[in-house]
């Protein structure tokens, strides 16, 4: 998704800028641009429709220099990706990036046509740099003209703004998508996420919902949505979080997958006791909430939706507490009745994700008991608004196809489940057992990973196909929809998962020698009826790929192939199972040559409707 980066320094920024984009590709993006204002007073404006590194030979053919810029990456929402759509977009001497959508943008677009300006790209983001300017005239008072067309805007923004008339001013806002300030010792900066500016200061400011900052280098000046000048405060992040480096694996996607075992002890970490979970480890509130909680609604996206679906299953088993699971773009679009007691949780490995957050923001007019986020950035957009919040531990995570964000979610989950079903009821012994098992779970998670080889050779039998049906039952039913998610995602094979009993109610039409069925067959109390469904592809000459353990009595012939894979316990089944899945589909997309970390027309962080 989009990136911004700016920087107002006593020394050229323009490698700052374009590093900045380079830790943030990751996002996904398909054009990239900056603009620095030169030693003339000058706007010299670089874009390129591609990679960073298009951006980057365009530099060195016409370099340009600066010692005030802004820089972006673009994915496309409004207008094709190409040169002329991509950002900074520009109005006489101002220049301007933008995240997210305009919504009013036709009707603002013809007032400025009326006032003669023309347009030269097909995007929402260029009438803001018009109305700015439309407000300003060129170089009068930058901020005063931001902060009027900031009243004019509707949908969500975060802005960088630059006027070759005022070199010694940085002009940001947002409003429904984020942007922070890196404070810098006589140079500041902005970004739409810190990674961005991580090799220039660790020290950050978060902006509201609303604020319009002016930046000097000496200086940080932000004003709230009233126009009130107001006190953020400074967040020192700690050295942890640069991850842009591979190390030894081929991918981002790989190395995530093989850090499971050691973030999964991190997020376990200081929560769990011998045998129980320890009450600290849903925060200081949650012993005054949790009492209270008579039903939960989840809301996620995506991957984090599959991790909320997984979480239903424990928390009406363990907890005997009702669970809905929903989609953010769908619930925040309904009306939705709300009984006394229910606690709103959103999951997101982002923090930022626009249709989760405008559903928690909603939530609040709605009488819901409380809201807790389970979450993988701190101070992101979810932490800052939710009152109780749990972390998961899995370090930032960069291809866009979540992986170890994903694990780390459900054992966060499993956490939340067993504190709930502690205060509902559940016995020390059951508790106990639990807790065991999640103490297995980082040795387990290494032996799981170390299914690869037997996974790539059994990737090999995909690297054909078009299409493919993943089936699980009960808690593994979504853990059959992630994998789903994932082959399609990163190899672009059509892939669906099914509740494997739902078979025969359509799906089995579809099976014959052609499509490969991927199974999750833990040796769990379904595993029978299970046993019963896959005759049922068998009968039809569907091929057959069991993911179980030994003990579930599968075994290898023509037309089905067991990947065996370590026993485990019941509780830690979902989690387990998902590794081969991830393995499953990283091989695929390898033979099938696509770009793993950074897949076609996906972004990392959907910061947009
Ligand atoms: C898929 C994937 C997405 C995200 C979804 C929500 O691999 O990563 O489906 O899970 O966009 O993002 P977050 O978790 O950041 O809210």
């Amino acid at each position: 998704m989009c990136g911004i980066v700016g920087a107002l320094a006593q020394r050229n920024v323009n490698e700052i800028l374009l590093e900045g984009l380079r830790r943030l590709e990751y996002r996904g993006y398909d054009s990239a641009g900056v603009c620095l204002v030169d030693g003339d007073s000058q706007l010299q404006l670089r874009k390129s429709q591609g990679k960073v590194a298009d951006l980057e030979a365009r530099l060195a053919a016409a370099p340009a220099a600066g010692q005030l810029g802004i820089a972006h990456t673009r994915w496309a929402t409004h207008g094709a990706p190409s040169d002329r759509n991509a950002h900074p977009h520009v109005s006489g001497q101002i220049a301007l990036v933008h995240n997210g959508i305009i919504e009013n943008h036709q009707p603002l677009r013809a007032e400025l046509r009326d006032k003669g300006y023309q347009f030269t790209s097909d995007t929402d983001t260029e009438v803001v740099v018009h109305l700015i300017h439309s407000l300003a005239g060129d170089g009068r008072d930058l901020l005063a003209a931001v902060t009027a067309a900031t009243d004019r805007l509707e949908g969500a923004y975060a802005l960088g703004v630059i006027s070759a008339d005022e070199p010694e001013t940085l002009v940001c806002a947002r409003s429904g998508s984020p942007l922070v300030v890196g404070v810098g010792i006589e140079e500041n900066f902005i970004a739409s996420d810190p990674m961005a500016l991580r090799q220039v200061t660790d020290r950050f400011i978060f902006l509201e919902e609303g604020d319009v900052a002016e930046i000097s280098r000496a200086g940080i000046t932000v004003r709230d949505k009233q126009g009130e000048e107001v006190s953020r405060p400074v967040h020192k992040l700690d050295g942890g979080h640069d991850a842009a480096d591979k190390g030894r694996y081929r991918h981002y996607m790989q190395k995530e997958i093989f850090e499971q075992p050691a973030v999964v002890e991190a997020t376990l970490a200081g929560r769990i006791g011998d045998k129980s979970v320890l009450s600290e480890a849903l925060g200081a509130r949650a012993h005054e909430i949790l009492p209270e909680v008579q039903q939960v609604q989840i809301v996620a996206c995506g991957t984090s939706y599959h991790a909320g679906l997984v979480a239903r299953y424990w928390l009406e088993d363990w907890a005997g507490i009702p669970c809905s699971v929903e989609v953010a773009s769908e619930i925040r679009y309904r009306k939705t009745a709300v009984r006394p007691g229910t606690l709103f949780v959103t999951i997101s490995q982002s923090g930022e994700t626009a249709d989760t957050l405008a559903a928690l923001r909603q939530a609040k007019e709605l009488g819901y008991l409380a809201s807790m986020t389970i979450c993988n950035v701190p101070n992101s957009s979810l932490v800052r608004e939710s009152e109780l919040s749990l972390m998961t531990e899995a370090g930032p995570e960069i291809g866009v196809a979540s992986t170890k964000a994903f694990t780390t979610q459900l054992v966060a989950l499993q956490l939340f489940c067993i504190a709930l079903a502690k205060v509902n009821g559940l016995s020390t012994e059951r508790e106990a057992e639990l807790v065991k098992a999640l103490h297995q779970l980082p040795q387990l998670m290494e032996q799981f990973t170390g299914l690869d080889q037997l996974v790539q050779d059994t990737s090999e039998a995909f690297a054909e196909k078009h299409h493919a049906l993943f089936l699980g039952r009960g808690v593994e039913y979504p853990i059959a929809l992630e994998g789903a998610l994932k082959l399609k995602e990163i190899s672009y094979i059509h892939a669906e998962a099914y509740p494997a009993g739902e078979l025969k109610h359509g799906p089995l039409a579809l099976v014959d020698a052609d499509m490969p069925v991927v199974v999750v067959a833990p040796n769990d109390e379904l595993l029978e009826k299970l046993k019963s469904n896959l005759q049922e592809v068998r009968a039809r000459g569907g091929q057959l790929f069991v993911f179980a353990s030994p003990q579930a009595g599968f075994t290898s012939e023509p037309g089905v192939t067991v990947v065996e894979v370590p026993d485990a316990p019941e509780s830690l089944a979902p989690i387990l199972y998902t590794v081969p899945l991830q393995l499953l589909s990283y091989h695929v997309a390898l033979l099938k040559g696509t770009d793993v970390d950074q897949p076609r027309n996906l972004a990392k962080s959907v910061t947009v409707e």
